[in-house]
């Protein structure tokens, strides 16, 4: 399972890869707005500075919400890094836009995903991921880990390509659970991976194993 990481913020998508377990990095215009990019020039200049840190696959969200203007902005986002994946809301004309990114040979995030159904069509469109937003679900009391069982199940059934990208990761156990369903991908803050390292019996072990060889070695 690919781990990616939720934010537009420079340090911390530096500190998820100096761990060396980072496969790539997720943003939305909120996570944008929250590090004070503004202004297009600016939005673009920050997805090649996270693009200059990271190996992997880096989602830029378009804005535009009609066909015309997510092409648009979707091929200028994707001429900006060959790393760029261009998100595309899950909309009427999102999914039109989906179908002809893929023809172009232009990777995709189809976001805001919420049902089994949504995905199933994000998948026949020819998305490269599909987000299913969990922890917004479990928000409104939904089972969001359920819909990612769901999406596993349907995209079993036909061998579709489509990744899922379980979104909306608050905390440790959301990625184990995902791991065990069988997501492709989890996107989360750095804290939710930071939180798997911790574990009393290893601090507890590491602090006797010390002690024991202060022992032997004063
Ligand atoms: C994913 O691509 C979204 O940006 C993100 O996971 C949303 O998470 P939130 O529900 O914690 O805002």
């Amino acid at each position: 399972m690919k781990f990616f990481i939720d934010t537009a913020n420079l340090d911390q998508i530096r500190e998820a890869q100096e761990l060396g377990v980072l496969d790539g990095v997720t943003t939305n215009p909120s996570l944008m707005a929250k590090e004070g990019i503004t202004g297009t020039a600016n939005i673009l200049n920050h997805y090649k500075k996270i693009c200059e840190i990271v190996t992997g696959d880096v989602s830029a969200e378009v804005i535009a919400t009609d066909y015309k203007g997510i092409i648009d902005e979707g091929e200028r986002l994707a001429d900006l890094h060959p790393q760029i994946v261009v998100k595309v809301p899950m909309i009427r004309d999102g999914v039109k836009a989906l179908n002809y990114f893929a023809d172009k040979g232009i990777k995709t995030n189809c976001t805001l995903v919420f049902s089994a159904g949504q995905a199933l069509l994000a998948a026949k469109a020819g998305a490269t991921y599909v987000s299913p937003f969990i922890g917004r679900l479990d928000d409104v009391s939904t089972d969001g880990m359920a819909l990612i069982k769901q999406i596993v199940t349907i995209y079993a059934n036909y061998l579709f390509e489509t990744q899922i990208l379980a979104a909306s990761v608050r905390h440790p156990m959301h990625i184990i659970q995902c791991a065990e369903s069988g997501a492709d991908v989890v996107t989360c803050p750095l804290s939710a991976i930071t939180a798997l390292l911790n574990h009393p019996l290893t601090d507890i072990g590491l602090e006797k194993f010390l002690a024991d060889y202060r022992k032997g070695n004063s």
